[in-house]
């Protein structure tokens, strides 16, 4: 179209040129523009709609189709920051480095509450006749917490304040990750709320998290207002919309990847300075974003896209659902290990069902081997049922 309509001009431009007396010498000029035009419009298209029938390739070359576009010169991509080729070159190191085999490994629990544990007394009865398989993390944001089980004593980590949606949340996790980092037999780095329950035994929990080599962190794309409508565009070059994911916090993390984590400091300033409420006017949650959008980024095969801590959205209020007394029955913790497939919907107009088969090793299992959120009076009735439920 603009080739076109700089040919008419061009042909105006010449009718009102003052040397029309010499018409003869004007019109070979006008047929090598017209030709140079013609052909330049020919490229143009044949690269916007490159032949697709085989006849059509021949026209420009006997060696068939593919050739054409490999005239041009490739797309450039983006040039990287600084920061950028430090970051992926630190990434690809740490993915690379074969992991260091321990020989009593160990699974970190880590608890992030605002102050005392309401269900101590049942991590106790499933610590108990583990020792040495385990280590156990309190990050308390808002009070000291009072233990009730030895396996909790004196493992309380330097803590602070965490605000809900913000990047505090996120440093509550990384300050938990590196505690957890400073024994090197922890092999997994498992985050749990106070209101976490486990729904196995510890033996069945141990080998489902340290027979696998992937990282349990939820990851899905959603395109409505609560998934990439809390995208910011600050975050270009580094973090493009299509790489912006969601996801539950409360991960399962290799070790390799909890270095990772440690590791960043590229994206983790953008979620920083750019993902947080009330921000442009937008709802980001730094919790639901950071990790699920740096694992698309950084190790998309390395994790799993679900989350190992199950909760119930099906009322579709701002909070989950909340068990009471009333609601622990064994059938309830017994609907909810057997669920082996995953389910993500988007938030926008079409509500859009993700699933996929909750697959170890390729072998389908049970999703979940936690839950919440269980309200500190089902205490008594979860001890009760433990040993009954925990036994897959
Ligand atoms: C996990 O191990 C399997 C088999 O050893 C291997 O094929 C796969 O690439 C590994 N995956 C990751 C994410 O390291
Ligand atoms: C998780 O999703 C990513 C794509 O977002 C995919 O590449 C990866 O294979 C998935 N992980 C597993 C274990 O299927
Ligand atoms: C367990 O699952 C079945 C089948 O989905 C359902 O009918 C039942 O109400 C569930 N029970 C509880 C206690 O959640
Ligand atoms: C667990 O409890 C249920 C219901 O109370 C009962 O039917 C079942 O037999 C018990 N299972 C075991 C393994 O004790």
């Amino acid at each position: 179209m603009k080739a076109a309509k700089v040919w008419r001009l061009g042909m105006g431009d010449l009718h009102i040129m003052p040397g029309s007396r010499n018409r003869p010498h004007i019109k070979k000029p006008m047929w090598i523009i017209a030709l140079v035009l013609f052909v330049c419009v020919f490229l143009i298209c044949a690269y916007i709609y490159p032949p697709e029938s085989s006849s059509a390739c021949y026209v420009f070359s006997s060696r068939g189709c593919k050739s054409f576009t490999d005239w041009l010169p490739p797309i450039p991509v983006r040039e990287y920051t600084d920061e950028e080729i430090a970051a992926r070159v630190v990434n690809r190191d740490i993915l690379n480095s074969p992991p260091i085999v321990s020989k009593h490994p160990k699974v970190a629990f880590m608890f992030l509450s605002p102050g005392s544990l309401p269900f101590e007394g049942l991590w106790d009865k499933f610590f108990q006749g583990h020792e040495g398989k385990f280590s156990v993390y309190v990050h308390a944001s808002q009070t000291k917490p009072v233990h009730v089980s030895r396996y909790f004593l004196n493992r309380d980590i330097r803590s602070d304040q965490v605000v809900w949606g913000k990047i505090s949340m996120v440093d509550a996790e990384r300050r938990l990750l590196a505690n957890a980092l400073q024994d090197p037999d922890n092999q997994q780095f498992v985050l749990l709320s106070e209101s976490c329950v486990p729904l196995y035994n510890f033996d069945y929990i141990y080998n489902y998290l340290m027979s696998t080599n992937i990282s349990f962190v939820d990851c899905f794309k959603d395109p409505g207002p609560h998934g990439n409508g809390r995208y910011s565009e600050h975050m270009l070059p580094e973090i493009e919309v299509k790489d912006f994911r969601k996801g539950a916090q409360w991960f399962s993390m290799k070790r390799q990847h909890a270095i990772l984590v440690m590791a960043d400091h590229l994206y983790y300033s953008k979620f920083q300075a750019y993902c947080q409420p009330g921000l442009d006017g937008k709802n980001c949650i730094a919790d639901e974003h950071y990790l699920p959008t740096f694992f698309q980024m950084v190790n998309p095969g390395g994790i799993a896209n679900w989350s190992l801590t199950h909760v119930d959205w099906s009322e579709r209020k701002w909070h989950p659902k909340s068990y009471r007394t009333q609601d622990i029955t064994y059938e309830l913790l017994k609907n909810i290990t057997s669920i082996d497939v995953s389910v993500h919907v988007t938030s926008d107009e079409k509500r859009e069902v993700q699933r996929w088969p909750c697959l170890w090793n390729g072998i389908q299992k049970p999703c979940y081997l936690f839950a919440r959120k269980f309200t500190p009076e089902t205490l008594d009735k979860l001890l009760h049922l433990f040993s009954n439920y925990s036994t897959p």
